[in-house]
């Protein structure tokens, strides 16, 4: 059983695969954290709470509640009762007062996990797979129900969290913070990794050492955002790659939220994670339950490359949904640094025409094909053909797309409306804004008001008409700005805080109802790039644009960070053309195609265009993704090089489940003179069986030698060259 309760003691045990984490209900009913990390045979480590130690010592000497408040390591610790750390919950009640206080009820254990309301969520695909405990806290005084939802997962070492909060009185109470996890580690000696960037350079990841006070990221712009992703590790200071305790953590949301660290007093470290409490404030009317979104925990004791190979099993088995969950991705080729803006339907057909030849299987139509559409400057929110550009109709570009023997893909920014738009002459109030201010344009756009359900159909329908009018099997779903002046015209006053939220909560309303009735369409989200690459987003679609920046080097590093905790098989990756168009940089083509064949896979250039080499080398280039896309969708990942460290080179590995066949592949990124070959260990081979890469069949060493002395990767002339090597298992 993953989840046991020792009733004397008073004390939870959530077993999840190696690994274990432990609450005790303490004395007053105060829910304690008690442990976290590798399994341990006993199911109560209460002693680890220290309660018997001064100055306090709960139900012997009473003159000091306030120092065991300020001690104890909460589960879920509330503001306002002496616990002057970093607290998850706050409220305002109905006497304006901020003080809240749960204590230990029930508690309830049952097999699967449950959904969670309108949200984003991991799931069980049996109850055998997972099992869940839910424990209810009182706030006897404010009439409040908390429940604290904790999934233990059998095989992985994760451990979800999420809380749902109850008015059971009947005044109404805001909310002013629901965090979704905090977790307490008995030391100060970890660092924090985060994932950090901008438009164009998303999740770099960043490690610094905890100090004393609070550590961050967050974000405040309605997205998870290009700056900082919702995923953060805190790990041994000594963890590395490969060995160490790491914890990781990753917030299945799209919106606004904070990652935080704090080293308190007595050198532990508090960490929370949740919905960013700035400028949020819940209404929450007698009966009314307000759910936060999940927390996904994941330990390794054996460093950071255990620790993501964790996340990309789960959110592979366990958070990407539809029919392309196990699916090789169609090939795509996008006509965006193609075209950009300037392309007509026969351009499109000369694109798709040449394409087709050569293999590729689907052709997207990006940004442009829409109400006036001739730059950024017009037309979000008119979701209607634009004939000057597709003078034949939809249907007909479609067809002929099709008779091609290719798929069809669509671009769209539901979230979004132009100044200049049929919408927003006849809705001005349905865009996002401050009653009495003016608008701040970005990319000479605005922000729809998502939480109107009102608008969101009025956008679905619109969607509707051009999804059902021809064979389209692909979306681009992208939201190319991030909110300002945040409020709303349909919502009451003491409603308004809540738009943030509510805006996130729209957009799943949406993205569900169209996978619903859409199965067969293929969803890959966007955000001007990677903005919002998180879980909650995996949720609805299984690939997600990873940049705008296609230069193969650059994507080493984008790749690098995002693999962190999301699998590869949902880092929308292209090859495109040189030199690129983001950073100038040429590399060679072979390179872009093995750095693309990492994630989904597709072309974004116009294959008209390119030199008649490179348009040759596209069939075996293809024919290589295909042989080795299994591969790399449904192994284990395993980063060698790190380019933040040595940026002259960068290796990487999947090997297959059953460790019969492995992928390696080497970028060298710059060539230096007169340098030996570079010894390269191997990592994830099975120790004890004899390999051989397939262009030397004779050759096999054991996986232990490749792991343990390495192979010699040498013979590259040219910066930004690359080299793969396909290892298979010999027969003994
Ligand atoms: C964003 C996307 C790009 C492209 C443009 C179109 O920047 O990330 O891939 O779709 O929008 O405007």
């Amino acid at each position: 059983m993953p989840i046991t309760f020792n009733e004397n003691q008073m004390s939870f045990k959530l077993a999840a695969n190696n690994s274990c984490y432990m609450m005790k209900v303490a004395p007053g009913g105060y829910l304690a954290h008690v442990y976290f990390g590798k399994n341990v045979p006993d199911d109560d480590l209460t002693y680890l709470l220290r309660l018997d130690e001064n100055p306090f010592t709960p139900e012997v000497n009473n003159r000091d509640l306030a120092c065991y408040m300020d001690t104890l390591p909460f589960e879920y610790p509330c503001f306002g009762l002496g616990d002057y750390r970093e607290h998850a919950f706050s409220i305002m009640d109905k006497n304006g007062a901020s003080t809240c206080d749960l204590r230990y009820t029930s508690h309830r254990i049952y097999d699967g996990k449950p959904k969670l309301e309108g949200l984003p969520a991991t799931f069980a695909n049996s109850d055998s797979e997972a099992q869940t405990v839910e424990i209810l806290m009182t706030d006897k005084p404010a009439n409040l129900e908390v429940t604290l939802i904790y999934t233990a997962f059998a095989d992985l070492d994760v451990i979800t969290r999420s809380v749902t909060v109850k008015n059971i009185g009947s005044d109404k109470v805001y909310l002013t913070r629901v965090y979704s996890a905090c977790v307490e580690l008995d030391s100060e000696k970890y660092d924090m990794i985060t994932l950090n960037g901008s438009w164009a350079r998303e999740r770099a990841p960043e490690r610094c050492r905890l100090h004393h006070g609070k550590q961050l990221i967050d974000s405040m712009r309605g997205e998870s955002s290009h700056q900082n992703n919702p995923f953060t590790a805190i790990c041994a200071n000594n963890a590395d790659e490969d060995s160490g305790e790491v914890y990781g953590f990753n917030f299945v949301y799209s919106g606004n939220f904070v990652s935080e660290a704090e080293v308190t007093q007595h050198k532990k470290t508090r960490y929370l994670m949740g919905i960013n409490s700035c400028d949020f404030k819940w209404l929450l009317e007698p009966n009314e339950v307000f759910t936060a979104p999940e927390v996904v925990m994941v330990y390794s004791d054996s460093g950071l490359g255990k620790m993501s190979r964790t996340f990309h099993d789960l959110y592979r088995n366990n958070l990407i949904r539809g029919e392309y969950k196990d699916k090789r991705r169609p090939i795509l080729i996008n006509n965006w640094e193609a075209t950009y803006f300037n392309f007509t339907d026969e351009k499109l057909l000369q694109i798709a025409q040449e394409a087709s030849k050569l293999g590729i299987e689907m052709l997207v139509m990006d940004d442009g094909w829409f109400g006036h559409r001739d730059s950024d400057n017009s037309s979000l929110g008119d979701w209607f053909v634009y004939e000057k550009k597709i003078a034949g109709g939809l249907k007909a570009l479609v067809d002929k797309v099709n008779s091609l023997g290719m798929k069809f893909g669509i671009w769209f920014e539901p979230e979004m409306i132009s100044p200049d738009s049929e919408l927003y002459k006849q809705h001005p109030d349905w865009a996002i804004q401050v009653k009495g201010r003016d608008l701040t344009l970005c990319r000479e756009q605005y922000v729809l008001d998502f939480s109107r359900k009102d608008l969101r159909d009025h956008i679905y329908a619109k969607m509707r008409a051009i999804l059902d009018s021809a064979n389209i099997e692909y979306i681009k779903w992208d939201m190319n700005r991030q909110l300002t002046e945040v409020a709303s015209n349909a919502l009451p006053v003491e409603r308004q805080r809540e738009l943030w939220h509510r805006y996130v909560l729209g957009v799943y309303d949406l993205m569900e109802r169209l996978t619903t009735d859409y199965p067969h369409i293929l969803l890959e989200n966007c955000s001007g790039g990677g903005a919002r690459f998180d879980p909650g987003m995996l949720y609805y679609s299984p690939q997600i644009w990873c940049s705008d920046d296609t230069d193969a080097i650059e994507r080493l590093k984008i790749q690098y960070g995002t693999s962190m905790c999301y699998p590869c098989s949902a880092m929308g990756a292209h090859v495109s053309d040189c030199p690129n168009h983001t950073v100038g940089r040429s590399t060679p083509f072979t390179t872009r195609g093995h750095v693309a064949m990492v994630g989904t896979f597709g072309y974004e250039l116009d294959v008209t265009k390119i030199s008649q080499q490179d348009r040759d080398a596209i069939p075996a280039q293809i024919a290589e993704f295909n042989k080795y896309n299994a591969l790399v969708r449904t192994g284990d990942h395993y980063r060698i090089g790190n380019i933040f460290e040595d940026n002259l080179w960068d290796a990487w590995m999947f090997v297959s489940k059953d460790k019969s066949e492995a992928l390696f592949e080497f970028v060298q990124v710059l060539c230096r003179p007169n340098e030996r070959s570079r010894r390269i260990k191997l990592k994830g081979l099975d120790p004890d069986a004899y390999y051989y890469e397939e262009q030397t069949p004779d050759v096999t060493l054991s996986g232990q030698a490749l792991m343990q002395c390495g192979v010699n990767i040498g013979g590259l002339w040219g910066d930004h060259q690359s080299k793969i090597l396909h290892f298979i298992k010999a027969e003994n």
